[in-house]
């Protein structure tokens, strides 16, 4: 199949790529490299990539027009900076809505989108989540431009799967605490842990089922991806320690959460794991291992969050 894949340079894009390549797709990517990076993408006879904005309708057209894809992956998006609504509105609502209608003009029979889970607002009001649970993503300019561009998703002609995603973790992850962890312990420096708990969902695993949405299984309609068991973030920061056999003279500092943070996101994954035939397969320490040797091997540059978070 001819796949395209917004925000194909980026962390769960550039994974998916290389997953369709080995299975003997052909993959297009188009990406502004805003948190993506070049070396994420290994070169490849199957692999086209396009250096451009999903906000600019032209390039989209063009690039849509001479590729034909079949199938869509939309994982493009903005959350860099939580003050810059504009650049979020940009990208992940304009930049959705060109992608589908984009995506609509050449006939694409399936897109696949990738939803945060704080869709589900700063106090969801069960755990786990269920697909059920109200929508109201008020905590933040990400939360609220990637529900705008899921509800255009609901809007349209497409056929599309709206993967709702737990926390995602893995090589090439720069975004969240386990990079954070890594680049401050790796450097010395003091690090403290935010008193909130997150399910955690290894790459590869998330991978597994969009594949298979990919190749056709599972009605349109809204998923969750994750692993259903929630973690506190200082397990995960023990866990990254010690993968770095790292001993500390002093527990790790707990600090309060923030007001716009969510104190637990568990997701129901029942509907995926049934319909896709599917459950996770990576323990969480199996999982910080290999994204710590990751890290040990490729470097990070830079870390991003969507998160109002002090410093130090
Ligand atoms: N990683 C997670 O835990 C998680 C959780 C929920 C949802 N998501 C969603 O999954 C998708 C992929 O996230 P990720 O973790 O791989 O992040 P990422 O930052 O690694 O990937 C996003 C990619 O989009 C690119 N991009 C940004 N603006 C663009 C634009 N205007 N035009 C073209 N490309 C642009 C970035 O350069 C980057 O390569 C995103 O839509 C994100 O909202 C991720």
């Amino acid at each position: 199949m001819r796949i395209l894949i917004t925000g194909g340079s980026g962390f769960l894009g550039s994974h998916l790529a290389d997953r369709l390549l080995s299975l003997g797709h052909q993959v297009c990517v188009i990406d502004n490299y805003s948190t993506g990076r070049r070396d994420n993408l290994i070169p490849h006879p199957a692999l086209q990539v396009v250096e451009g904005s999903i906000a600019d309708g032209d390039l989209l057209e063009q690039t849509f027009n001479r590729f034909k894809p079949e199938r869509v992956v939309h994982a493009a998006a903005s959350y860099k900076d939580p003050n810059n609504w504009a650049e979020d509105a940009l990208t992940n609502v304009l930049g959705t809505a060109l992608v589908v209608k984009a995506a609509e003009k050449v006939g694409v029979s399936r897109l696949v989108y990738f939803q945060t889970s704080l869709c589900y607002g700063l106090h969801p009001s069960e755990q786990p989540i269920t697909l059920a649970h109200p929508i109201r993503p008020e905590g933040s300019s990400y939360a609220i431009t990637k529900t705008a561009a899921e509800q255009f998703l609901g809007l349209s002609r497409l056929e599309f799967l709206s993967f709702r995603l737990a926390n995602a973790y893995g090589p090439r992850n720069i975004s969240g605490p386990l990079p954070t962890f890594y680049q401050r312990l790796s450097n010395s420096q003091k690090c403290f842990c935010m008193n909130t708990r997150r399910d955690f969902i290894y790459v590869q695993d998330l991978v597994d089922v969009v594949v298979k949405a990919l190749q056709g299984m599972g009605d349109p309609g809204y998923y969750h991806i994750s692993s259903g068991r929630d973690f506190s973030i200082k397990e995960l920061f023990d866990a990254t320690a010690a993968a770095m056999n790292i001993t500390l003279e002093t527990p790790v500092e707990v600090r309060e959460r923030n007001p716009d943070d969510v104190y637990s996101i568990l997701l129901d994954p029942t509907k995926t794991e049934q319909v896709f035939d599917w459950k996770i397969s990576t323990a969480l320490e199996a999982g910080v291992r290999t994204t710590v040797e990751y890290y040990q091997q490729f470097g990070i540059s830079q870390t991003y969050t969507h998160l109002h978070i002090p410093k130090d």
